[in-house]
């Protein structure tokens, strides 16, 4: 028999930067019922599956979604209703043959997405289990480590910074709980820092500071001075990670790139790299993300060749959690590692086989919030359920990070003495 889907509706609601976005509701025949919202970026991946919008000017400057809503209501919902809840790829598979494009572009994948994040959800409840254990079994209890994004650039912000994120990265920390006070103190210290340098301390997108720093450089300087401020080691306790999303500033989505934010002029894939090489040499980085643009996959590989055996080098916009893509990447040696965003892909069952592709390639995976996000909280779960050991889930401040973190905070609480932490 199973339980089954029995309602399904879709709604538009606001997201963290005051956009549509979409919130699926679900109701099974057992009476259980979910709700899940989709999150969006800003920086996106050209392959990314398409977020649907209204592009009637009339309302939210073209940006509502309720084209993709009606899709829920009317096309995926008639469809899925019926079918048995715990058969989540199965859902998933049948929303992808109705959609019917490589992208999602029928349908949108808001639309998709927020069903197959309510299916998993609703799943979880009617088995009577926390949403983490639902996904990834009784094994998982490994809390991630969170790269905690405290300075903000690029895209994110309107200052002077090219590189879009600079993450404290507590490492050294003996749990969840008490690597999230070494980051979160490190981050309050930052805002002294700033403000003692006349420098302003409002925030950018995901909860940073964006201050106009000099230089990149100078970000990563201000950063280490926080850290053992803070009484932290840089590099023992806390280590720092880099996003460069580099594709926001290269001419055409590859080289040259021209790091305009911070007027430091055009530097071709292999100035960035010598670059690189000079900051990892000179300062605790572990990870780098998108250090160079998502067309620019010769840079990567040498940049990953150079570099890929100290630190782990994380693909974004080049491969958009899309398993076309990452095969590609592991075939090439690309990268080491994959960021994993839920809707680029467009669907749960999908985000899952791309964790499992580089799971089996000894590729690390980074699991991802988006730059416009939400209250729900299905990312923290969805990150202790896939294993990866790290997630990225912006700062200490704006709640919808903050709602994350808490989420986190309680299911190493529930975890108790079986909770594992730790970097690699
Ligand atoms: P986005 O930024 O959500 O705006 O794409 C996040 C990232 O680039 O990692
Ligand atoms: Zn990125």
């Amino acid at each position: 028999m199973g339980t089954k889907l029995a309602n399904i509706r879709g709604m538009e609601i606001l997201d963290s930067r005051g956009n549509p976005t979409v919130r699926v509701f679900i109701e099974l025949t057992d009476g259980t019922t979910a709700v899940a919202s989709v999150p969006s970026g800003a920086s996106t991946g050209e392959n990314e599956a398409l977020e649907l919008r209204d592009g009637d000017a009339r309302r939210y400057a073209g940006k509502g979604v309720l084209k993709a809503v009606a899709n829920v209501n009317e096309k995926i919902a008639p469809e899925v209703t019926g079918m048995d809840v715990f058969q989540q790829a199965l859902i998933d598979r049948k929303m992808i043959l109705l959609d019917g494009t490589e992208n999602k572009s029928n349908l949108g994948a808001n639309a998709i997405l927020g069903v197959s994040m309510a299916v998993a959800r609703a799943a979880a409840a009617s088995a009577g289990l926390p949403l983490y254990e639902y996904l990834g079994g009784s094994g998982a209890r490994r809390v991630p480590v969170p790269c905690m994004n405290i300075l903000n650039g690029g895209e994110h912000a309107d200052n002077s910074v090219d590189f879009q994120e600079f993450m404290a990265v507590p490492l050294g920390a003996p749990t969840f709980c008490e690597g999230l006070r070494y980051v979160a103190e490190t981050f309050h210290v930052l805002k002294g820092i700033l403000k003692g340098r006349g420098l302003a301390t409002s925030v950018g997108d995901e909860g940073g500071f964006a201050p106009n720093v000099e230089s990149n450089e100078e970000a990563i300087e201000i950063i280490i001075q926080a850290i053992e401020k803070a009484g932290y080691k840089p590099g023992i306790d806390i280590a720092i990670a880099l996003d460069s999303a580099a594709t926001s500033f290269s001419t055409d989505g590859k080289s040259p790139y021209n790091l305009k934010w911070s007027g430091a002029g055009t530097m071709k894939s292999d100035d960035l790299i010598a670059l690189a090489e000079q900051w990892v040499s000179k300062y605790p980085i572990v990870l780098w993300e998108d250090p160079l643009a998502e067309e620019d996959w010769e840079g990567f590989k040498d940049f990953t060749h150079r570099l890929g055996d100290k630190i782990e080098v994380v693909g974004d916009d080049v491969f958009v959690t899309n398993t076309k893509y990452i095969a590609r990447g592991i075939e090439e040696g690309t990268a080491n590692s994959s960021l994993i965003k839920l809707n680029q892909i467009g669907t749960v069952s999908e985000t899952i086989e791309a964790v499992r592709m580089c799971r089996d390639a000894g590729w690390r995976y980074f699991i991802s919030h988006r730059s416009g996000e939400t209250e729900d909280t299905f990312l923290a779960d969805f990150a202790v359920a896939m294993d990866g050991g790290h997630l990225k889930t912006g700062s200490a401040s704006r709640s919808e990070r903050i709602a994350k973190y808490n989420r986190l905070l309680e299911i190493e609480q529930e975890l108790g003495e079986s909770a594992l932490y730790y970097w690699k």
